[in-house]
C-alpha cells in the first residue's frame, strides 16, 4: 500500500507568555510543546483517523500539513516530495490537492456569497481554463454529491438560510470541486446536531469508496472513528502513543490512554487498579511531564523507567504503541 502523505518528527512549541514579575519565571522561556515529534504515515485512498483530547495538537498538525503555519522542525512527505520547503507555483500545486473541512460550519463559509460562489471561488483560482458552463456544471454535480438536491435551488442560497448540517454539506462540496487528493476533516460533525452526524460521516466516507480521495479524518470521539476509520493514531499531549489499523487498536488498545479513551465510551475494565488511579485517569488538567512519558503523571501503571521517553515501536503487524508496558526487553 502506497503511502500518500508522511509526517517526520514534526515538532511545534508556542511560546507561553509569562508573567514578568514573577520570580520564578524571571529568565526562562516557556513553551506549550503543542507538536512534540509527531510522525504518521497515511495510506492513500483510506480513512485515516486521528484521535485525542481537547489541547492534544490535532488541528495544529493539520495546519502545519497544510502549510497554514512552519513547523519548528521536521517534514511533510505528500506523494513522495517535501513540501515543507515549497513555494511559489510548487505550493500551490499542493494546494490543489489538499484541502480541509473545518469543524465550524458558521464561521468557514462566507456569509454574503451564495452557495454557487462559495462554491465557484476555488474553481476560479484552480482550474482557471474553465468556460462558464463547466464551472456551473461541475457546481451542481458536487451539489448532488454531497445530497444538496434540488442543487439548482440550493445554489441560489445564502449560508444563513442553511442548517449545519447543510452548511457543511456545502464546505465538503467546496473543497471537492477541485478534485483533491486528501482531505483533512478537522472534526467536521462535533458542531452538529447528533442526529445528523452519521448522514455527515457517510458522504465523508463515501469520498473515499467511490473518488478514492485520502481522508485524513480528527476527532476527539472515538465512537464516530470506528464508523468511518481504516486505520487509527491516537495522540496524547503533542505525541502519537498508539497507531494502527482501526480493528486491531479498538479491540486491543494497547496504550493506557487509549484503553482510558475506550473506557469514556464503555464500561471501565481497570481491574486490579485502586480508585484513586481510576480517578486520575480521568483528570484531564494534569499537565504533561517534562521529560520521559507524556502521559506519566495520569497513567494507573506507571513505573521509574517511565522516566524515560518511550519510543513509538511495532507491536504486532499494523499496530504500534510508545509505552513501556509493552517493552519485550
Ligand atoms: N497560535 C497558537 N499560539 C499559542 N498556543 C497555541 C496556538 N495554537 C494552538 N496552541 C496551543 O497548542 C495546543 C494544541 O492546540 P490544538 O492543536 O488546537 O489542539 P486540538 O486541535 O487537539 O484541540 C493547545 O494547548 C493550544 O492552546
Ligand atoms: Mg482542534
Amino acid at each position: 500500500m502506497k503511502n500518500i502523505l508522511e509526517v517526520q518528527d514534526v515538532k511545534k512549541y508556542f511560546p507561553i507568555k509569562t508573567n514578568i514579575f514573577s520570580f520564578s519565571n524571571f529568565g526562562k522561556k516557556n513553551y506549550k510543546k503543542a507538536l512534540d515529534g509527531v510522525s504518521l504515515l497515511i495510506a492513500e485512498g483510506r480513512v485515516s483517523v486521528l484521535v485525542g483530547e481537547s489541547g492534544s495538537g490535532k488541528t495544529t498538525l493539520a495546519r502545519i500539513i497544510l502549510r497554514a503555519i512552519d513547523p519548528d522542525s521536521g517534514s511533510i512527505i505528500f506523494n513522495g516530495s517535501n513540501i515543507t520547503k515549497k513555494t511559489g507555483r510548487e505550493l500551490r500545486d499542493f494546494r490543489k490537492q489538499a484541502q480541509m473541512i473545518h469543524q465550524d460550519p458558521y464561521s468557514s463559509l462566507n456569509p454574503i456569497m451564495k452557495v454557487f460562489d462559495i462554491i465557484k471561488e476555488p474553481i476560479d483560482i484552480f482550474y482557471k481554463n474553465y468556460s462558464k458552463e463547466e464551472r456551473t456544471e461541475k457546481i451542481l454535480t458536487v451539489l448532488e454529491e454531497v445530497n444538496l438536491k434540488p442543487s439548482t435551488e440550493f445554489a441560489e442560497k445564502y449560508p444563513h438560510m442553511l442548517s449545519g448540517g447543510e452548511r457543511q454539506r456545502v464546505a465538503i462540496a467546496r473543497s471537492l470541486v477541485i478534485e483533491p487528493k486528501l482531505i483533512i476533516a478537522d472534526e467536521p460533525v462535533s458542531m452538529l446536531d447528533v442526529s445528523i452526524r452519521a448522514q455527515i460521516l457517510q458522504i465523508v466516507k463515501q469520498l473515499s469508496v467511490n473518488r478514492k480521495i485520502t481522508i485524513f479524518y480528527i476527532t476527539h470521539d472515538l465512537t464516530t472513528s470506528r464508523y468511518i476509520g481504516d486505520e487509527i493514531s491516537v495522540m496524547y499531549a503533542g505525541k502519537i502513543v498508539e497507531s494502527g489499523s482501526i480493528d486491531k487498536v479498538l479491540s486491543n488498545p494497547l496504550h493506557p490512554y487509549t484503553q482510558a479513551l475506550l473506557d469514556a465510551v464503555s464500561e471501565p475494565k481497570f481491574e486490579n487498579i485502586d480508585k484513586e488511579k481510576i480517578i486520575r485517569i480521568k483528570n484531564f488538567d494534569s499537565v504533561a511531564t517534562e521529560r520521559g512519558c507524556n502521559f506519566f503523571n495520569r497513567c494507573p501503571y506507571s513505573m521509574d523507567i517511565c522516566k524515560k521517553e518511550p519510543k513509538l515501536e511495532r507491536k504486532e503487524q499494523n499496530h504500534n504503541v510508545s509505552c513501556f508496558l509493552h517493552d519485550t526487553i
